[in-house]
Parts: C-alpha cells; sequence; structure tokens
C-alpha cells in the first residue's frame, strides 16, 4: 500500500508539474500507456489468488482514476491558460488611429466622390434617393417622358438596343436617369421630393462621350410647385456644390420633351489666360439641364396634371467632377490607371463637405 501511495504522489506530481499540453500527454502515457507503470502492475494481478486480486485490483482502479482526475484538471487548466495568453496578444486597441499604410492606400474614386457630394446637398434639402434599373423599356426611357416612337430626340439619344427578349419586346440600356421619375411617379404618390443617381449609356465616344456615364436626376412633385422653387434649389446646389458663395447663375430657355418650360443653367466663369476658374469672371458655362413637368408626363403616370406640378433636373456627373476638380479628360475616369486614382482619388475616410457657408 505504501508503494501505491508514494506511485500516486508520483505519478500527480508529473501531470501537475507537465508545462504544456504535449508533456501532459507523455506523463500521461508514462502512467496509463500500454507501458505505462500502472498498465505495467495491473498486469502483475493475474499472478495473485483471488482474495489478493481484487484488494489490489480496486486499490490500482482506484489510483487509476486518481490519475484520471488529475490529467483531466491539469488539461483544463492549460487549455484555460492558452486561451488567456492568445487573448492578451490578439487584442485590438481600437481607439488608434488608422494606419497611413498600406491600409490608407485605397481611394475613393472621383465620381463616386461626386455622386456622394451632390446626394449630401440635395439630401440635406429633403430629397430621398430613389433607383431604378439600367435596363430599361422604350416606354419608361421614351414614351412615358413625352418622347414618342418618331419623336427626333431619339435620334439624338444614340441608343444602345438589346436583343429581342423571348416575348419579343426589345429592352434597351437607359440613355439617362429620367425614367427613374416615370418609376417613381407610377410607384408613389405627391408630395414626391426624389433624386436619382446612376449610371447611363450612349453609343457614343470621343473626347467628350464615353459609353458610359453618370447622371443624377431630380424631380419634386407638389399642388404648388413652382419656377421659383425649381431656380431656388437650382441654385443653392449650384453654390453649395462648387463652394463658391455668390456665383453667378443664369437660367437660359431651352427645349427638353418632357418639361414645359425647359431651360439650361449656366454658372458664372472666368476663361481668362486660357484658365477656367469657376465664380463671378463674365463667362459662362453650361452645366444642368431643368424645367417644369410637362402635363403629358403627369398623364403617363396616372397623376392629375390639373391637380399637380411638379420640377426636374439632370446633371451630368463627370462633367460637375471634371469642373471643380480640374480633371481634364473625360475618358480618364474609365481607364483605371492607378497613378490617375492616386492624383485624384479621396481618401476614404475624406466625408463630402456638406452645407455651404453654414
Ligand atoms: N434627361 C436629360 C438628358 O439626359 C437631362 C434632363 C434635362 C433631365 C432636363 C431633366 C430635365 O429632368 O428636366 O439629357
Amino acid at each position: 500500500m505504501d508503494d501505491l501511495d508514494t506511485l500516486k504522489s508520483e505519478l500527480v506530481a508529473a501531470v501537475k508539474a507537465a508545462p504544456d499540453l504535449d508533456s501532459l500527454e507523455a506523463a500521461r502515457l508514462a502512467a496509463l500507456g500500454k507501458k505505462g507503470r500502472l498498465s505495467d502492475l495491473m498486469k502483475g494481478l493475474g499472478k495473485l489468488d483471488p482474495d489478493a486480486r481484487r484488494d489490489a485490483g480496486f486499490a490500482l482502479n482506484r489510483l487509476k482514476d486518481q490519475v484520471v482526475d488529475a490529467i483531466e484538471a491539469r488539461k483544463r487548466e492549460l487549455t484555460d491558460a492558452a486561451i488567456e495568453a492568445r487573448l492578451a496578444t490578439e487584442s485590438v486597441d481600437i481607439t488608434l488611429p488608422p494606419r497611413p499604410y498600406p491600409l490608407g492606400q485605397g481611394r475613393i474614386h472621383p465620381i463616386s466622390q461626386t455622386m456622394d457630394e451632390i446626394v449630401a446637398i440635395l439630401g440635406e434639402m429633403g430629397f430621398a434617393v430613389a433607383e431604378g434599373p439600367d435596363i430599361e423599356d422604350d416606354f419608361h426611357n421614351f414614351t412615358a417622358l413625352n418622347i414618342p416612337p418618331d419623336h427626333p430626340a431619339r435620334q439624338m439619344h444614340d441608343t444602345f438596343y438589346l436583343p429581342r427578349d423571348k416575348s419579343g419586346e426589345i429592352k434597351l440600356l437607359r440613355t439617362h436617369t429620367s425614367p427613374v421619375q416615370i418609376r417613381t411617379m407610377q410607384t408613389q404618390s405627391p408630395p414626391l421630393r426624389v433624386i436619382a443617381p446612376g449610371r447611363t449609356y450612349r453609343c457614343d465616344s470621343d473626347m467628350t462621350h464615353t459609353p458610359m456615364f453618370h447622371q443624377v436626376e431630380g424631380l419634386v412633385v407638389d399642388k404648388s410647385t413652382h419656377m421659383g422653387h425649381l431656380k431656388g434649389c437650382l441654385i443653392d446646389f449650384c453654390r453649395a456644390y462648387f463652394e463658391v458663395e455668390n456665383l453667378p447663375i443664369r437660367f437660359r430657355a431651352s427645349f427638353f420633351p418632357f418639361t414645359e418650360p425647359s431651360a439650361e443653367v449656366d454658372i458664372g466663369c472666368s476663361r481668362k489666360g486660357g484658365e477656367l476658374k469657376i465664380g463671378a469672371g463674365g463667362d459662362w458655362l453650361e452645366i444642368l439641364g431643368c424645367g417644369m413637368v410637362h402635363p403629358k408626363v403627369f398623364e403617363a403616370c396616372g397623376i392629375d396634371p390639373m391637380a399637380y406640378q411638379g420640377f426636374a433636373f439632370g446633371v451630368g456627373v463627370e462633367r460637375l467632377a471634371m469642373l471643380k476638380y480640374g480633371i481634364p479628360d473625360l475618358r480618364t475616369f474609365f481607364e483605371a490607371d492607378l497613378r490617375w486614382l492616386r492624383h485624384y482619388g479621396f481618401p476614404a475616410l475624406d466625408i463630402p463637405s456638406l452645407v455651404f457657408g453654414s
């Protein structure tokens, strides 16, 4: 029995002293493995007479249970300690400033930045963002916008048509964001105040045209909306976007099938010395189209033109970006040249400046 007590303290001491899981396994094998010390003693039981065998077997089994318990306890201690150690080394200090390199190398594309700025300014004025599909049908892109099948405006749009689908319909890539006006008026009832930023497509490619470009459409519909609202909204928008408080702005009569009256908006600039500067300077630069929603457009959407009036506008995002950020060539926007993006892009945490003069 004394021998067993000594054996027990030796085995348990070895288990308790194991510094890691591998050493613990070695201690387990030394005690309970095939050639372990306890297993050896168990093998000897066969030689004893029945009474002695029963007593010795009982004592050995108890010892075995104690060793197993000691191993389990040590295992738990070691695993807990390993988890603690891992947690301590993997902790993240979320109060640290962002790393300038390499995480800070990413850039926001000027198109995204400009869209965000436009949405931020108009969002502040109470406009909600609306969306529509890039693949449109003839009705939403043309007919409902008062551009019937033989209308000359269709030729100006250089439309990309898709192959006839199963139902025989010919879909197209939207040539402007104006179809989102139609979708909004079909699904929501006035009062409406929405903007629709998105991609647009025309089969045109040269110095000043790319087959894909971006527009933001605006639409306001209410019972007493008038041209004064249109002017106030766009004047505030242009001054906020270009960050020029007294930016001269003029509304020049124009034509769009979906608005009556229609206007184009010019902003003041100077071209002295061949350098373009936005602001007072005697010259003018056209930047967007707008007008009062045509009664036929209301009718196509099931809105009573005798009860409601509205204004709409459409701006080209690339043009606004080029003017504000001095980007000279339209095509470079889509060349995915990293050097260009590093030069003209914006750091990810550069949140669009919101409202001018507040
Ligand atoms: N859809 C026109 C275009 O792509 C832009 C436009 C002009 C939109 C006047 C409007 C508007 O809503 O009123 O050329």
